[in-house]
């Protein structure tokens, strides 16, 4: 199965996308989650990358293109994967169905949450941080960047998908779980 996880900063895309891996064994695969880890690691791209996502900037689409190519054609996502965080602008759209080729997409779940309850979810993890880790790009002043390059550069992505007729757009308020059987009712749908 190929799916996307969609929305704007803290709608749960990470959370989601756990619960769907442990569940059906989908690879997850996170684009703000490997620049992260080359940021740490100091590799060429982290050098490259680290002041943009300390701005709550988006990294430029000629960077991107390598980074999904890459890791779409390691041996584990051979048979499916789950996407999150890419594609984030109408660009990187065209750069995956470049890489899918003659592969479909299966779903695009777009995770609707209004934008104080997004605030507050990050506000939240800047100050507790999650599983021990804090992200340099969650600093009230920054979240409300990523919001509007949100907007601005990532919104229209879903607009595109809704006319490709693949959109799944759920209610991303309430618990975790409450979301996650949400989401279950579409991936079981597609299982047949
Ligand atoms: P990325 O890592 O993708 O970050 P993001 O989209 O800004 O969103 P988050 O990861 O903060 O939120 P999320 O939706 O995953 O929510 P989460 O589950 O964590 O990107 C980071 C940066 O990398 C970008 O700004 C950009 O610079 C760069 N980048 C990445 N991909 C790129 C690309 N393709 N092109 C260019 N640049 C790229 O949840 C958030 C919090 O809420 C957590 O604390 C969680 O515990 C809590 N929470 C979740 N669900 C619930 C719930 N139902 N109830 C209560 N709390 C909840
Ligand atoms: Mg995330």
């Amino acid at each position: 199965m190929r799916l996307v996880i969609f929305g704007p900063p803290g709608a749960g895309k990470g959370t989601q996308a756990e619960l769907i891996t442990s569940t059906w064994g989908i690879p997850h695969i996170s684009t703000g989650e490997m620049l992260r880890e080359a940021v740490a690691s100091g590799t060429e791209l982290g050098l490259k990358v680290k002041t943009v996502l300390e701005q709550g900037q988006l990294v430029s689409d000629e960077l991107m293109v390598s980074v999904i190519e890459d890791r779409l054609s390691m041996p584990d996502a051979s048979t499916g994967w789950l996407l999150d965080g890419y594609p984030r602008t109408v660009a990187q759209i065209a750069t995956l169905e470049r890489v899918l080729g003659d592969q479909e997409l299966d779903r695009v779940i777009c995770l609707r949450v209004p934008d104080s309850l997004l605030m507050d979810r990050l506000h939240k993890r800047g100050i507790d941080g999650d599983h021990g880790t804090k992200r340099s790009d969650d600093g009230d002043e920054i979240v409300r960047e990523r919001l509007k390059v949100y907007k601005e550069s990532t919104a229209p992505v879903a607009g595109v998908y809704r006319e490709q007729g693949v959109l799944a757009e759920i209610d991303g308020t309430g618990t975790i779980d409450e979301v996650f059987l949400r989401i279950s009712d579409i991936i079981e749908e597609l299982r047949g």
